[in-house]
């Protein structure tokens, strides 16, 4: 039997390169070794304030944009969060063995909590224990993520433990894996790649904006006029043809920074043809599925039938275990 996979994506209206190269490559890979389960997590996105009239495009969106990354319907399952309740239902059970100290310790939280100063809700708080839910409901072992939701996943583990001391083995501890690119920093070369920073390349963008945006994006702050050597290893731009570019391409650009033989404009060429060929097939795949609402919805309801029947179990052992129902 095939170990139990699960991890989610937020509906936040643009699948960026950031969530590509960070996870849903990773995804695609994994559909092969492991039984996947990938959600779009809509009741995570209600976190922060969002327009409910653009909500279900969103959601669509999602769906075609990890469908043309590669995700497969007919080897994985996907489906909208909201559509199986049991989700929220275990959340609030694993609240409480949940300690409210490690829910402060979250850098997600203090992040958006920085963010949204006008709007610090309880559900921006208790975030990491429906993502704990989230993957227990399923008795997920592996649960692959971007380097930012580590401490999530570590939560995760935590929860579960608590909840088997307390009540009896019932969950596995999650382990996260994680792809080995670290964390995609966003075109201002600080923040993490992100909606909500703006800090993004959109993989539905066209060849005129991705290059509106990465022409005048960040690189080594050392590197002031064209003849200054640079330091490749602290550019971001640098990091992102490691991820993008042809091994000769890399060697190429490390050596000319290093010798001020290329200049940060030149460089970022060599990136723009090398990202967008990348994103070119991407963006194709998803303008077509995005035009197929009823196809999509009708495999994220599949999706969640698939889903309900694990969850219903799942609920079912845990009041029992509780002495509930
Ligand atoms: P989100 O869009 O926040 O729901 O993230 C979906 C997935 O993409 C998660 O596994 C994140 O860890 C990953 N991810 C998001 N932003 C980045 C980033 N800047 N670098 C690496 N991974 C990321
Ligand atoms: N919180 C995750 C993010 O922002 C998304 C998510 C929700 C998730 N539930 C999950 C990831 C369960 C992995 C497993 O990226």
């Amino acid at each position: 039997m095939k170990k139990k996979l699960f991890s989610g994506i937020q509906p936040s209206g643009e699948v960026h390169i950031g969530n590509y190269l960070g996870a849903i490559r990773n995804w695609v890979k994994m559909m092969d070794q492991y039984d996947c389960i990938y959600c779009i997590v809509d009741y995570h996105a209600i976190t922060t304030k969002y327009d409910i009239s653009q909500m279900q495009t969103r959601i669509l969106n999602a769906a075609a944009d990890l469908l043309a990354c590669g995700i497969d319907p007919e080897k994985c399952t996907l489906f909208v969060q909201s559509k199986v309740s049991e989700h929220t239902e275990l959340a609030w059970v694993l609240s409480s063995v949940t300690p409210m100290g490690d829910l402060e310790r979250m850098t997600q939280f203090k992040e958006k909590s920085k963010q949204n100063q006008k709007n610090i809700n309880a559900g921006l708080f208790t975030y990491p224990v429906l993502q704990a839910a989230d993957i227990l409901l399923y008795k997920a072992e592996v649960v692959p993520v971007g380097e930012d939701q580590i401490q999530h996943i570590e939560l995760s583990r935590e929860i579960a433990r608590k909840f088997n001391n307390a009540y009896g083995r019932t969950f596995p501890e999650p382990a996260h894996i994680v792809p080995n690119v670290g964390r995609i920093l966003g075109l201002d070369g600080n923040a993490k790649m992100s909606k909500s920073l703006n800090n993004y390349i959109g993989l539905a963008e066209d060849d005129q904006t991705i290059s509106k945006k990465l022409m005048p994006a960040k690189t080594d702050p050392a590197r002031l006029r064209r003849s200054d050597p640079g330091t490749p290893e602290k550019c971001n731009i640098y990091s992102l043809h490691q991820l993008l570019s042809s091994e000769e391409e890399v060697k190429q650009v490390a050596q000319g920074c290093r010798s001020a033989e290329i200049g940060c404009v030149d460089c970022k060429k060599i990136l723009l043809k090398n990202m967008l060929a990348t994103i070119g097939p991407i963006r194709e795949k998803i303008f077509e599925l995005r035009s197929r609402p009823d196809y999509l919805k009708q495999l994220l309801d599949r999706g969640a039938e698939k889903c309900r029947e694990t969850a219903q179990a799942t609920m079912e052992e845990v009041k029992t275990r509780m002495g509930l129902g």
